[in-house]
């Protein structure tokens, strides 16, 4: 019997239900050593803000955000010193109009001899969208872009060119029974009112993959597919936000009808085949550190649509980021993220990154502290309300920023509040304060950077501060109320006497 029969007599490997970790680390940073005390003197100086709070001195895991945070392969640290700093046309150009037609497509990066641009580079997602709405909002007046979630800066640049923003949350998102795995679709009964009473003033419609203001929940084939049919039929282009478009790919695979013998950049095909153009960050799913992208299908909707728009694009990005063929990156930063999109569609990265997301999710599920489940992609949503339920604590009273100030300042984990106060507003000439539909407190996990003893001890963490939440006090916010974005620039401070007393 030679090696190979003997081995077949065993359990194979993919049967251990504790499989290794797809990459071992190459690289580490130790970490700093600060006191509890020490953070918590910290954390009051910069006004609660934990957006404020020096990386540096994070002790344990830092869930801000999972945007920029990868941890690089070692094949993207080496293609770093391969990047072409030339001012025009650098090598890399060429390497990410390539790697864009393979992933997504061959119409989203015309042949530089095509003539008319279809494709531009931004150094990260915001500027992206930045450019997109500038130029959609001078085709018509009293406009409305419709999206299964607006991210918040999506909703600001939407906003900032006085275009109305609306979201269309599936009706299972809010249903905190539901362990439907698509609660990132979008509201098909929601989308066809608007249309049918307001389609003349959509320009487009988005479709944010993963959803992350929706909890970080994947969107269906199906529901693409019939959002982009209504939309079409009524003339108008789709867009994909397709900031962490391989996790939701991945998720495709995993839970849709038809899908599970399909190969994950099979699956990325045919979701991009029903959308005319996209905005990326490739700061998420590009598993790089910067850069961002504007696509346009060649022949598709949006351009027949608007046939002016992609050279007031080309003007505008030469005008605010530099030449279409840099498009505000480095060489070098090129040259990282075409590695990264070759990496990121690998079903073994993916199995891997959002298993961990999954069981991150699981184990504070196990632990009874209330999250939305089955959890998304890139993160871990824990429902505040639900999570202060019985407190005496309300809206006004802002406990989530409660919550991640307490979580930084005592155990050394940065966390970010997604809910009344990050998406909600404040009106100081009426005094009236709006609140959105979601109340999250978000933990984001960077992609390659942590292993599962670090997440055990954020579950452990926010477990104490869950058993003792009748102890959290309410905050009051002391600078920024009313502002735009407020949640990057608000300061609070804990509120003294009884918790959730006025
Ligand atoms: N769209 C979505 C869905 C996003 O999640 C983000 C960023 C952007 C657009 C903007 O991209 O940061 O490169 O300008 N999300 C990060 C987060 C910041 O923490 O969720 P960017």
């Amino acid at each position: 019997m030679n090696l190979c029969q003997l081995v077949e007599r065993f359990p194979s490997e993919e049967t251990l239900c504790n499989q290794p970790r797809p990459y071992f680390n190459h690289s580490v940073e130790m970490k700093s050593v600060f006191t509890a005390a020490e953070r918590a003197e910290m954390l009051e100086s910069v006004g609660l803000n934990v957006f404020y709070f020096p990386a540096e001195m994070i002790t344990g895991c830092d869930l801000l955000s999972d945007s920029g945070t990868t941890a690089m392969t070692n094949e993207q640290w080496a293609a770093l010193h391969t990047g072409d700093e030339a001012y025009g046309s650098n090598r890399g150009y060429f390497m990410l109009a390539d790697q864009i037609r393979e992933t997504f497509g061959e119409e989203f990066f015309s042949r530089p001899v095509s003539g008319r641009p279809n494709a531009f580079i931004f150094h990260q997602g915001r500027p992206c969208e930045d450019a997109l709405f500038t130029v959609l909002s001078r085709v018509g007046s009293n406009l409305i872009i419709p999206s299964n979630g607006h991210f918040d800066t999506t909703q600001a640049n939407i906003e900032a060119n006085n275009i109305r923003a609306v979201n269309l949350f599936s009706p299972e998102l809010k249903d905190g029974e539901s362990d439907f795995h698509f609660k990132g679709n979008i509201d098909i009964a929601g989308l066809k009112r608007l249309l049918e009473e307001s389609g003349d003033r959509v320009p487009v419609v988005f479709i944010t993959i993963t959803n992350n203001t929706g909890g970080g929940q994947p969107v269906s084939l199906a529901n693409i597919a019939e959002a982009s049919d209504i939309a079409h039929s009524y003339g108008i282009p789709v867009f994909f936000d397709a900031c962490r478009f391989a996790e939701n790919a991945w998720f495709i695979k995993q839970y849709e009808k038809g899908c599970g013998n399909k190969y994950v950049w099979d699956i990325v095909k045919e979701m991009f085949s029903h959308v005319d153009g996209f905005t990326i960050s490739f700061k998420k799913d590009g598993l790089s550190n910067m850069g961002g992208g504007l696509f346009l299908r060649e022949g598709g909707l949006f351009v027949r649509r608007y046939p002016h728009i992609p050279d007031a694009l080309f003007n505008y990005q030469i005008m605010k980021e530099g030449h279409p063929t840099y498009g505000g990156l480095a060489g070098r930063e090129i040259m990282a993220l075409v590695v990264g999109l070759r990496i990121v569609t690998r079903e073994k990265y993916l199995t891997h990154r959002i298993n961990q997301v999954q069981m991150f999710g699981q184990s504070m599920v196990e632990r009874g502290i209330p999250v939305l489940t089955p959890a998304g992609g890139h993160a871990v949503y824990l429902d505040v309300n639900r999570f202060f339920e019985g407190t005496g604590l309300g809206r006004e009273d802002y406990a989530g920023i409660s919550l991640t100030a307490l979580l930084l300042a005592a155990y050394g984990h940065r966390a970010c509040e997604l809910g009344n106060f990050a998406l909600g507003s404040y009106d100081e000439k009426t005094g009236k304060a709006t609140f959105p539909e979601v109340n999250f407190v978000r933990f984001a996990i960077p992609r390659l950077r942590y292993e599962r003893q670090d997440l055990d001890s954020v579950v452990e963490a926010v477990h104490g501060l869950y058993e003792n939440r009748d102890g959290i006090p309410a905050v009051d916010v002391t600078y920024g109320k009313e502002l735009r974005l407020r949640h990057f620039k608000a300061r609070f401070r804990f509120r003294t006497g009884k918790a959730g007393s006025r």
